[in-house]
Order: C-alpha cells, then structure tokens, then sequence
C-alpha cells in the first residue's frame, strides 16, 4: 500500500515498497511545513517545474540523502552542476519505470525559471503507476482539456492545485476534477500565503456535487493511504 504525506502547499512524500518518493520538496520558507528539511529522508525527489516553491530544498536533500532526482532534462542539468549525484532526466510525454513503479511527465501550463533566473525548461505534470494504482499530481497549471486524456486509464488520487492567482483556482479545479474523473482529488497550493487562501471545504462540496470523485482535505503532517 502507498501512502501520501503532506507538508503543505505542493509538497508531498509518498512511501511505497521501502521507497519514499519526494514531490516538489519546499521546506526551507514553506510556512505550512510541519518539519525542516534537514528532518526529511527520500530515495527519489520528483520535481514538477523549477519555481523557488517546488524547488525549495531540491538539492540539499539530493545530496545529503544521494536521492535521484526525477525532472526535465532543464532541471536535472541544472541541480547537477549544484553537485546532485543521482538523477533521471525525462522529457514531457515520455514514461520509465524506476524500481517502485512508472512515472510519466506530462504537461503544464505554467512557467519554470530557478529563483536565479536559469532557464527551467517547461513545466511538467507527473503521471505515477504504483503497486497498481495511478496517482496524478498536476503541479502549478491552469486548467486544459487534455487533462480528460490523462484521466482516461483511470484514476486513484488526483492532486489539483486551487489556490488560483498562480495556478487553477476552485472553479477550474472543479472542472478539471470533471475531466479527470479521479477516484479522490486532494486539493494542493493553497493557504501558504494570503494571496492562495481558499475554502478547501467549499471545493469538497462543489466537487462533490457535481461529479462521483471524492474530495480528501489533508492538513499540513496528514497522511493518506491509496488503497
Ligand atoms: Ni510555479
Ligand atoms: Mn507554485
């Protein structure tokens, strides 16, 4: 059995198999984070896109823990030459199978520079096959069509940014909740900061009005099983 952990905005471990798998590690800064950095473990860190708040700690962890980082090719070249030893670079669309299950990048309407300015290549959601269970994390993105083609193989968890401004607020989450047809959507990118504060619950309940996907609200520390 998988299981997720949130640690507020868009950064999650999930453990499967004796691996724990980082997503966008924001930590240092993160004011939702319920533990430092330096408390945390992984064997792999995928990172979605190159913003300070999804590549937070990237390379501090990459390093002391010799986890492999999973990324765009940008991405990986760049956290490479900062000393990270072990990475996979990947290219939108395109799939592998690492040992705990498959990870496929897809697409993100977003942008993805590093906090210096380099070039992050672009934007990437992450399509993951694990233990048989599929698991989406749309990263930061704006709502688009295709998001129905990434629901077609079924879906167990979808994590949906709805902290708008930045990213899809509610109401295209919403529909793209609709799209996905996801099992669960666990909502991600929100209350960080003034500027993403939303009403998760009011999210539940428009979601769960309108279609048959439940909606988990995990806090900062809460874990939730795939099953
Ligand atoms: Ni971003
Ligand atoms: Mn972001």
């Amino acid at each position: 059995m998988a299981t997720l952990t949130y640690y507020g905005h868009s950064t999650w471990a999930l453990e499967t198999k004796g691996a724990t798998i980082l997503m966008d590690p924001f930590f240092t800064g993160n004011p939702l984070a319920p533990v430092a950095a330096s408390a945390i473990t992984a064997s792999f860190i995928i990172l979605t896109h190159a913003h300070g708040d999804h590549y937070g700690d990237t390379v501090e962890i990459a390093k002391r823990t010799g986890a492999t980082l999973i990324s765009c090719f940008e991405i990986v070249n760049y956290c490479q030459k900062q000393g990270v030893a072990n990475a996979q670079p990947m290219g939108h669309g395109g799939g592998h199978m690492f040992p705990f299950g498959r990870v496929k990048l897809t697409v993100a309407h977003h942008g993805s520079s590093f906090p210096d300015g380099t070039y992050g290549g672009n934007p990437a959601g992450v399509l993951l096959e694990i233990e048989g269970k599929r698991l989406y994390n749309a990263g930061d993105t704006a709502l688009f069509s295709d998001m129905s083609l990434i629901g077609e193989g079924g879906l167990d968890v979808a994590l949906l940014p709805i902290g708008d401004n930045f990213t899809m607020g509610p109401e295209d989450a919403a529909i793209a909740a609709k799209l996905l047809r996801a099992r669960t959507v666990i909502p991600e990118h929100y209350n960080t900061w003034p500027v993403l504060n939303q009403d998760a619950e009011a999210f539940k309940r428009r979601v769960e009005a309108a279609t048959d996907t439940r909606v988990a609200i995990l806090k900062p520390g809460d874990k939730f099983e795939i099953k």
